[in-house]
């Protein structure tokens, strides 16, 4: 069997006296030499630039840190009359902003207390139930002390917040604390 002719490509390569490199070697040529140079030099002008931002970042927030916070005052909000809140009974008040809700509580005997309304848990309203004259969030069962916001039972890993009141003159205030 005869051998079939070289093609033009197979004779240029065969004439080519220079050592065969793959294609993309060619298609993509690349100066090494250059391109290590520069890189080599931005990459340490890189380094030396993050280096400086990150120790800058760093002094900033150590500074931010240092810094004495303002805690935002505490807003008073009047609720009412102790004769406006029966014995046994309790009430949902907008408390410590708008859109936020606290929970007024008169026990039995006449004192006091409230709380955040959000449950601990997974954040539902909780109410007054004046039969058991517990707190009950009807999500999972969960069950808070009235007088204290305690966890008595079901999931809640924590009490609720509670709000401090005032009584002056015969009024009820809220002068802090609740939220979620
Ligand atoms: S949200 Fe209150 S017990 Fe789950």
């Amino acid at each position: 069997m005869t051998p079939k002719p070289a093609t033009p490509a197979q004779k240029d390569r065969l004439e080519d006296p220079r050592p065969r490199q793959p294609h993309w070697k060619t298609d993509f040529s690349v100066d090494w030499d250059a391109t290590d140079y520069v890189s080599r030099r931005e990459f340490t002008r890189f380094l030396g630039l993050s280096s400086a931002g990150l120790a800058a970042g760093t002094t900033l927030v150590a500074v931010a840190g240092s810094l004495p916070r303002q805690t935002p005052q505490a807003p008073r909000v009047r609720l009412g009359r102790v004769e406006d809140f029966p014995p046994g009974t309790s009430q949902a008040f907008e408390y410590p902003q708008k859109g936020q809700f606290s929970l007024l509580v008169r026990h039995d005997d006449g004192t006091f207390s409230a709380f955040g309304q959000k449950c601990p848990h997974l954040g539902c309203a909780v109410y007054y139930a004046p039969h058991s004259r517990k707190l009950e969030c009807p999500c999972h069962e969960g069950f808070f002390n009235a007088r204290t916001g305690d966890v008595i039972s079901g999931p809640p890993q924590r009490g609720l917040n509670r709000v401090e009141l005032e009584l002056r003159d015969g009024e009820v205030w809220a002068v802090g604390g609740g939220g979620h």
